[in-house]
């Protein structure tokens, strides 16, 4: 039951079953439906029970809006189709991390900062050569990142607010260097240097895919395609791997730790993983002849459509869109117009959002089910494109960090749980078992 106090005060009334009833504040955001503040029900001796968090908000945050019925993504309140078609990475990430869009001396100044910090330890290259050659990227990169926390001992401060913006420079600077390490790494190709010339993205593909021995030209549509794979990988709000880094966060962790946290979290495939899953999948499906068997498959429940359907999303996936269409834009520029995988796409995503399965269950194409096909059309192999997403991710991390690390109220975060397990029993004697 819900009563009207005043414009400002709402209340929910919650009546137990032994009659007694429990008035609780009702908050509304700025956008987005009003949740119900349970913060004090531990008092009266009862938690909320809510597994795998489909109903709760873990924080109020001004960083990212998502409203997943109706298809909307925001960041800082700018939607992210403009910020795909107008922007760049670097203005996205000045955004994220400082609430609003940059002057023009912002921005440069930004940039400047950022570069300055693309730079890694030398010792830091040591802990790539432990790694065995074949090793996963991804595993690469919860290593090395969260060895960054064990190099910056001169801001380590985290409750000191320029501490924290440093923290969030030097991971913005040196993430895309680590991972470009861990591609040459694995395919024995030496380190590239980062070179200030170029753009955040340029880089990005100059330490991945130059060789000291040729000059290195960026192709500017493959430029503009994964500078739009980072802007719209950059923020999603409350997800698994920026929850874990809040989490980790809480307890006043190092803030590079923390992100490595959150680099685990990614890899899984139901979330970051699900780029490589789904074109692995496509491989799989190999021809489009194949597209109705597979899809019954997914109906009869022995695998999941890979790059389909979202926590949030109970509707296209505004980044899907976009995705989509620089799919087009980097095929056409790569004279790859007939890939057989983006053609066996389509018809899977035609097939899918026409079934009675898919949308009974509001299931559409989220941003990781073209996103794979642009990744391998810019020449990145699979085993990266988890990575490429922590690449991108890693701003939304450090946004968030900074905001919760920012707030006056801060508190360890300690969930509950509804235990199940053995009630009280006596210790037995090793031959009574
Ligand atoms: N293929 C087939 N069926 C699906 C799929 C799918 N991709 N996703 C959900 N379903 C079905 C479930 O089987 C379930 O059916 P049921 O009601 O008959 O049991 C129903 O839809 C609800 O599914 P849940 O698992 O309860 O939904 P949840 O919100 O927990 O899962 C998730 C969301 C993990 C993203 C899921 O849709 C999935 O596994 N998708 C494939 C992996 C993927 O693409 N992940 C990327 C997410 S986006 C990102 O991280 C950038």
């Amino acid at each position: 039951m819900e009563k009207e106090l005043s414009q400002k005060k709402r209340i929910a009334t919650l009546t137990l079953d032994d009659g007694r009833q429990i008035e609780l504040p009702i908050i509304s955001g700025t956008l987005g439906p009003d949740v119900i503040d349970i913060h004090e029900l531990g008092k009266v001796g009862l938690f909320t029970y809510d597994p795998a968090f489909f109903s709760t908000a873990s924080c109020t945050s001004e960083i990212t809006f998502i409203d997943g019925d109706a298809g909307l993504l925001y960041y800082r309140g700018y939607p992210i189709e403009q910020l795909a078609e107008k922007s760049d990475f670097l203005e996205v990430c000045y955004l994220l991390l400082n609430g609003q869009m940059p002057n023009a001396e912002q921005k440069s100044e930004f940039e400047h900062k950022m570069k300055s910090h693309s730079m890694v330890h030398d010792q830091l290259a040591r802990f790539l050569n432990g790694f065995r050659r074949d090793a996963h990227p991804m595993a690469v990169m919860v290593g090395v990142v969260g060895a960054l926390s064990a190099f910056y001992h001169d801001s380590l401060d985290i409750n000191n607010p320029e501490h924290r913006d440093l923290a969030a420079m030097r991971l913005l600077g040196k993430v895309p260097t680590i991972a470009a390490m861990a591609y040459k790494y694995h395919n024995g190709y030496p380190f590239m240097y980062p070179a200030n010339k170029f753009s955040y993205v340029e880089n990005f593909l100059y330490m991945m895919f130059a060789t000291p021995a040729e000059d290195y030209v960026p192709n500017p549509v493959l430029v503009r395609a994964l500078e739009r794979i980072f802007i719209l990988h950059a923020d999603h709000e409350q997800n698994a791997s920026t929850s874990t880094v809040r989490l980790a966060g809480s307890s006043g962790a190092n803030p590079f730790a923390c992100v490595a946290s959150g680099i685990a979290a990614l890899w899984g495939p139901a979330h970051g993983g699900a780029n490589e899953a789904a074109l692995n999948m496509l491989e799989e499906i190999g021809d489009v002849s194949r597209v109705a068997e597979y899809v019954q498959g997914v109906k009869d429940k022995k695998y999941r459509l890979m790059g389909f359907g979202h926590r949030v999303y109970k509707n296209m996936d505004p980044r899907a869109a976009v995705m989509r269409e620089t799919c087009h834009e980097v095929l056409k520029e790569q004279g790859l117009e007939n890939d057989k995988l983006f053609k066996l796409a389509i018809e899977l995503e035609k097939i899918a959002l026409n079934d009675p399965y898919f949308i009974e269950r509001r299931l559409y194409p989220n941003v990781d089910f073209y996103s794979g096909i642009v990744l391998r059309a810019i020449g990145i192999p699979t085993n990266m494109f988890t990575v490429i997403f922590a690449v991108a991710r890693s701003i939304g991390w450090i946004s968030q960090w900074k905001e919760m690390m920012s707030a006056t109220d801060r508190k360890i975060s300690r969930p509950r749980q509804l235990y199940v397990g053995a009630k009280r029993r006596d210790y037995p004697p090793l031959d009574e078992r």
